[in-house]
């Protein structure tokens, strides 16, 4: 094998896209994806890789250092791309503490165990996976570049600025080979349906009202989950040490406009009424400290890896409702259990 990458959170959303890229496109690569299965990880997402030699899955949480340091040794770790992280805003607001442990705490213990493992530091690349809102809210216009000074305003994004700075840190006091990527609102397959887009597809398709926050005015940029995996692979084979690249889509929407859109659509694709959905949309209470806009300049990784993004959001959005429409078992199997208990609390 020419390399034997460690992927972390490899059984979410945006991971099971990345372990299917690599997987797939390098053979002579053993792909370890490390995952503890919180309810945002699911093993079906990656059913299609069950029988490929170069595939391995591991469950284990990133905080036991023992059993991180036995990964290490089984498969030889040469380099680690780091997704595993607890992902949603609203659930860091209802218990910060739990984004501590993982985004933190836990990007710091792998963060040792890879340092530890290695030898030479030189030889080895530690990827950290990262998120836009760690450079706070847009609200007087402009983007977001890679030298735009961190503002973190949520728990989750405090606690990943947090871990982007101890990646930093290692980079610097121990001279460990490192590079971060900082991306944009991602949607897609295999998203769980608690964010704003796979909520809505679920929620129009069974008739629920769709909740959307304050005036619905809030600005995301919004990346196919693919094109994201797609860069990843850039960045890991041919970004620069020490460096940051931001990714993005150049695709600005309203959320409101989004969930119109999202209405449109599934009206069309379900033989419903035209406006039969919108009557679904319900203006509720706004996010506590709700950021109000989010945009990429992501100049510098197209520039300079060449990068950009392959699909437009018309035809992306397409795809990922015709996913979620064809894929009602892989919907109802997450939406089934606790999915319920969460949503009627946050919901009700
Ligand atoms: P997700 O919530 O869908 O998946 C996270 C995965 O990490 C799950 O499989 C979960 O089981 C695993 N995990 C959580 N805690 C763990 C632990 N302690 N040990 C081992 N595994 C653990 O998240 P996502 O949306 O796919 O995001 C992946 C990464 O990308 C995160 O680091 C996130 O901050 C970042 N990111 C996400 C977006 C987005 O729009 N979703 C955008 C930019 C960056
Ligand atoms: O920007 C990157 C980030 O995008 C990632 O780092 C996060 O992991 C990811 O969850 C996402 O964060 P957001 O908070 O932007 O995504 P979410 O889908 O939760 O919300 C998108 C927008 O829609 C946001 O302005 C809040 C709003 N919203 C969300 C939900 C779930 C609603 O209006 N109603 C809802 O029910």
């Amino acid at each position: 094998m020419k390399k034997s990458i460690l992927i972390t959170g490899g059984a979410g959303f945006i991971g099971s896209h990345v372990v299917r890229l690599f997987v797939n496109k390098f053979p002579d690569y053993r792909i370890i994806n490390l995952d503890c299965l919180t309810y945002a990880g699911n093993l079906e997402n990656l059913k299609d890789l069950e029988d490929k030699d170069n595939y391995v899955f591991s469950k284990v949480d990133i905080n036991e250092e023992k059993l991180l340091e036995k990964v290490f040794n089984d498969y030889q770790i040469t380099d680690v791309i780091h997704l595993a992280a607890e992902s949603h805003v609203d659930r860091s607001i209802s218990d910060p503490l739990a984004f501590v442990k993982t985004n933190v705490m836990g990007t710091v213990n792998l963060l040792n165990t890879a340092r530890n493992f290695w030898k030479d530091l030189n030889n080895h690349l530690f990827y950290h996976v990262s998120t836009d809102e760690v450079y706070g809210s847009l609200d007087n216009g402009g983007y977001f570049t890679e030298t735009t000074p961190y503002d973190p305003q949520s728990p989750y994004s405090a606690s990943k600025a947090s871990s982007d700075h101890f990646v930093r840190a290692y980079a610097n006091t121990y001279g460990m080979k490192t590079v971060i990527s900082n991306c944009s609102n991602n949607y897609g397959p295999n998203q769980f349906p608690e964010k704003l887009i796979p909520l809505c597809i679920h929620n129009i398709k069974e008739r629920k009202p769709l909740p959307v926050y304050g005036k619905g005015e809030n600005v995301r940029d919004w990346l196919y989950v693919e094109d994201h995996a797609r860069a990843i692979d850039e960045v890991f084979h041919k970004g620069l040490p020490g460096q940051t690249y931001n990714i993005g889509g150049f695709n600005e929407w309203k959320n409101i406009a989004i969930v119109e859109l999202l209405c449109q659509i599934m009206d069309r694709k379900l033989g419903r009424a035209e406006g039969e959905s919108a009557k679904l949309i319900t203006f509720v209470k706004d996010r506590a400290g709700h950021d109000l806009r989010y945009a990429i300049d992501a100049q510098k990784i197209n520039k300079e890896l060449g990068w950009e993004p392959s699909l437009t959001f018309e035809v992306g959005i397409e795809k990922t409702v015709d996913w979620y429409l064809e894929n009602e078992s892989w919907l109802k199997g997450v939406t089934s259990g606790d999915y319920l208990h969460y949503y009627e609390a946050h919901y009700s």
